[in-house]
């Protein structure tokens, strides 16, 4: 799908070839002497139509304007995730429809907001998954056309919002392929394609030389698998050598049955999308393809499925992390943990400014905060702040939650360092905590996406999130960005192993021993 931003008024929409024109209409809409100005003017007067978001009117061959179709959509006080709204609404309801192209007018002084409502509404709404099928019926819309009165000042917006959706829908088609499509081996394939479309760097690494690295808890959760495991490792270097990167770390089960401590069999299949954080690391590095910004950003894969077999790990095993802490198995199904300690650890060598996990970590995330915001946790109140602050610019948003060492409580273990589980409670920051034993060296953040990386029912079917909010942050850094030391508070231990030497052998008696946390 093409996207494109062209200066148009209520004036010259009238005179605008294109199969359907969606006229945004927000509270106090002042129009001229022009057919679309008056169309709208009358329909308001008539209160067929109303400025409520959601609302629409259609209108077919309306007098003196060229487009046979014309889309009222009611777009509230105008805001960024009323107009969202309501160009959803709009492209939602022509996604069956003929129209191939769609001209969307924004109100008048509209901002930069605006313009990402329409590209991203526009987008989001017209998808259609047909990967599997065996007679797709593909996406009608090939053109999607923003018109804004000043459509000059909003070129970076545009451009921005043009790459986020890109990126979002990229991930959305991972998270929505079967099991047995969006295996570990396809993801580290989809990694390399992207890497070599783009002139990004990637590695990516098999169970050798994971062993090698020495990732027990990752290898621990792959062996009931008869899939290979991927690590991948992707590089956008857009920043000097010496500019500390920021650290993506998505979590990659491609299926997650539980393991030997199963899974009940109902919607087991929406256990496809746990690689969900996974998916969101690889759209945001297709987006940042895009932009290509002056930033250095590494993005980190732990890949496998979760299965239950003759080989699988088990409760009461204990695995060695690459942390040189050891790990008490109580549950099988707590694997993403045991995937990313292992990730979090391998992003120390480095030296990053940040790193920030997503994963779809917990059921109590989904309970906590259901599907309209993701977890996060953070050991540092500025990149929390930053990400509170991307999350509600994308129409992206999450919250924070705590990470009082007392959460911890349950993790103690008579036979290792730590345990993957605790009791029921607190669910989602007990796991954020087994984390932040991995995280002591750099500022950290957590993003629990449980609830928000996919929705169920009818509209069933992965979103693409949080791939708006990490972009929407990492672009707020290019201004910040500059040499900077290593992000280690002073006096903690520091990595022996060189920057940029993934994939290379860290000797057993180079780890740090293991040592608790808090
Ligand atoms: N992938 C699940 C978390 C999940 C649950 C994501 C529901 C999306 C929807 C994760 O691996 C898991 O199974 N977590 C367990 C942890 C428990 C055993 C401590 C959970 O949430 O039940
Ligand atoms: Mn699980
Ligand atoms: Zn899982």
């Amino acid at each position: 799908m093409d996207f494109e931003l062209k200066t148009l008024d209520l004036a010259a929409a009238a005179n605008e070839k294109t199969d359907v024109l969606v006229v945004l209409v927000p509270e106090g809409f002042k129009g001229g002497k022009d057919p679309v100005s008056r169309l709208v003017a009358a329909a308001l007067q008539a209160r067929d139509l109303e400025a409520k978001p959601g609302k629409l009117l259609h209108a077919y061959r309306a007098e003196g304007i060229a487009a046979p179709r014309v889309i009222m959509a009611g777009a509230g006080d105008g805001s960024g995730k009323r107009l969202h709204a309501a160009v959803q609404a709009a492209a939602g309801a022509i996604r069956s429809s003929t129209a191939r192209k769609l001209t969307i007018l924004l109100p008048a002084g509209s901002g930069p907001d605006a313009v990402r409502a329409a590209v991203c509404g526009a987008a989001e709404s017209s998808y259609v998954y047909v990967a599997t099928k065996s007679r797709p019926e593909a996406r009608e819309l090939k053109t999607v056309v923003v018109g804004a009165a000043d459509a000059g000042s909003h070129r970076a917006a545009f451009q921005r919002a043009r790459a986020a959706a890109v990126g979002i829908e990229f991930a959305r088609e991972l998270g929505n392929l079967p099991p047995n499509y969006a295996t570990p081996t396809r993801l580290g394939e989809e990694a390399a394609k992207l890497a070599k479309a783009h002139a990004l760097k990637v590695e990516v690494l098999g169970p050798k030389e994971v062993a090698r690295i020495g990732m027990g808890s990752f290898l621990g959760v792959a062996k009931g698998s008869a899939e290979p495991l991927r690590f991948i490792v992707l590089r956008h270097e857009g920043a000097g050598k010496g500019d500390a990167p920021i650290v993506l770390v998505g979590k990659g089960i491609t299926f997650d049955t539980g393991g030997i401590s199963i899974k009940p069999s109902a919607e087991m299949d929406e256990m496809k999308y746990d690689m969900g954080g996974a998916a969101s690391v690889l759209g945001t590095f297709r987006a940042l393809a895009e932009l290509k910004p002056k930033l250095n950003v590494i993005g980190l894969i732990p890949s496998c499925e979760n299965m239950p077999d003759g080989a699988s790990y088990k409760p009461g095993d204990i695995l060695t992390s690459l942390s040189g802490q050891t790990i008490e198995v109580l549950n099988t199904d707590a694997e993403g943990r045991l995937i990313l300690c292992d990730a979090l650890t391998y992003a120390e060598r480095f030296k990053p400014r940040a790193v920030i996990d997503v994963a779809t970590l917990t059921g109590a995330c989904v309970v906590a905060l259901g599907g309209v915001r993701s977890g996060l946790f953070a050991t540092d109140d500025a990149l929390a702040d930053q990400l509170l602050a991307a999350g509600e610019a994308a129409l992206d948003p999450c919250w924070r939650l705590p990470l009082d060492d007392e959460y911890a409580e349950g993790l103690k273990s008579n036979f290792a360092d730590v345990a993957n589980v605790a009791g029921r409670a607190g669910g989602a920051v007990v796991a954020a905590k087994f984390l932040h034993r991995f995280t002591q060296n750099y500022p950290w953040a957590h993003l629990d996406i449980a609830g928000t990386a996919w929705k169920g029912g009818a509209a069933k079917g992965a979103t693409g999130r949080p791939v708006g909010l990490l972009l929407e942050f990492l672009l707020a850094q290019e201004s910040v960005a500059g040499p900077r030391a290593s992000a280690a508070p002073a006096g903690k231990t520091k990595t022996k192993t060189k920057t940029g030497a993934a994939g290379k052998a860290k000797p057993p008696a180079t780890r740090r021993k293991a040592r608790a946390a808090s």
